[in-house]
């Protein structure tokens, strides 16, 4: 469904939607206040509607996921402590080293298969000062992606997170899960988001992304967790004033896009399964579990990007030989017979 003018069909990332008249007219007709002096009536609710769904104490809205990360990864961690994560996280490639400038901290990776990492994994990388002669770096965080961006948006099992947490838990580290696009975990596993994230300490959500908001993260945690982000919020800038208009685009997408999101799911696999069917491509249908398709390329990666642009179709190259297509609630299932022709052209 795309209610507004374009006639291009963009596969490069779920953070291009463009909020739907509905949306907008949610957002016109929001109650707003000064949220940075806390009487913004749609961001509170929508922080305590996000945080109820999870079953977390509280909620901090921020204008985007880095920044949710950021704050979390600040308020967890004291400079000098050590942050466990997979390679690939969002958080150590795509956050321009926030852990080490903003936190202080360094990073301890994981290499997790296809981007998940495993609690025996995580346990071997999980560095404490005590018992080191204060040689180690003190790892105190241990942090999750779910869905796995770089894991081809590939999900957690349920066993497997909880592991995670009890591992993190035994060594006294706080955990902490970048649910960018825990939506679509929850929908592709049918896993309750509360259930989900019921042993980790935060969770980063994102309104902006599979949600089609335009803009927006919420921080969850406990009350005294949230109360400390909020100062690393502000410290970082993060404070908006009539942040209800964004607010309310937020609860428009909790009501009325998540269930949605297994027909993203639905168009992703049959994008993969098109290619890893055709000639010159191969695509690990195992990781195809919720809206994107990595597709290695027997041709430069470049070749596709400039073939498809000229049929107006957007992707971006995310390797000399690899493809990147993210599905969202713009895409039509005639898209879908477009990018096919497109390809075959
Ligand atoms: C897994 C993951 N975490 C965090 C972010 C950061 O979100 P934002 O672009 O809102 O800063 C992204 C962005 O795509 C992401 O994919």
């Amino acid at each position: 469904m795309r209610d507004f003018n374009n006639d291009r069909i963009d596969f490069r990332s779920d953070t291009v939607t463009q909020p739907t008249s509905a949306m907008r007219d949610a957002m016109m007709n929001a109650r707003v206040g000064d949220d940075v002096l806390g009487d913004d009536l749609t961001v509170i609710e929508l922080q305590q509607r996000v945080a109820a769904l999870f079953g977390k104490e509280a909620g901090l809205f921020v204008p985007s996921g880095t920044m949710s990360n950021a704050i979390a990864l600040r308020t967890h961690t004291v400079p000098g402590d050590e942050i466990v994560c997979d390679k690939t996280a969002h958080i150590y490639r795509y956050e321009g080293g926030g852990f080490a400038a903003l936190c202080g901290a360094s990073i301890s990776l994981v290499d997790g298969e296809k981007s998940l990492m495993t609690s025996d994994q995580v346990r071997a990388a999980i560095r404490k000062s005590a018992g080191s002669q204060s040689h180690y770096p003190n790892g105190s965080l241990v942090c999750v992606e779910n869905t796995a961006n770089l894991g081809g948006g590939a999900c957690y099992e349920q066993s497997v997170l909880d592991g995670i947490a009890h591992v993190a838990k035994d060594f006294e580290c706080a955990t902490h899960i970048d649910g960018a696009r825990i939506f679509n975990a929850s929908v592709a596993t049918k896993t309750p988001v509360d259930r989900m994230t019921a042993h980790y300490d935060s969770v980063s959500v994102c309104l902006s992304k599979g949600l089609g908001a335009p803009v927006g993260s919420v921080l969850l945690g406990t009350t005294s967790f949230i109360s400390n982000a909020h100062r690393w919020r502000k410290m970082f800038g993060g404070g908006m004033r009539q942040a209800g208009m964004l607010a309310a685009a937020g609860l428009y997408a909790l009501e009325n896009n998540i269930l949605r999101l297994d027909e993203d799911h639905r168009r992703a696999k049959e994008i993969a399964t098109f290619f890893s069917g055709t000639d010159g491509f191969d695509v690990d249908l195992s990781t195809v579990q919720t809206n994107m398709v990595y597709v290695n390329t027997e041709q430069p990666a470049t070749f596709w990007v400039n073939h498809l642009s000229n049929r107006g179709i957007d992707v971006f190259d995310v390797g000399e030989h690899r493809l990147r297509f993210v599905v969202h609630l713009h895409m039509t299932d005639e898209d879908l017979v477009h990018l096919k022709q497109a390809i075959l052209s």
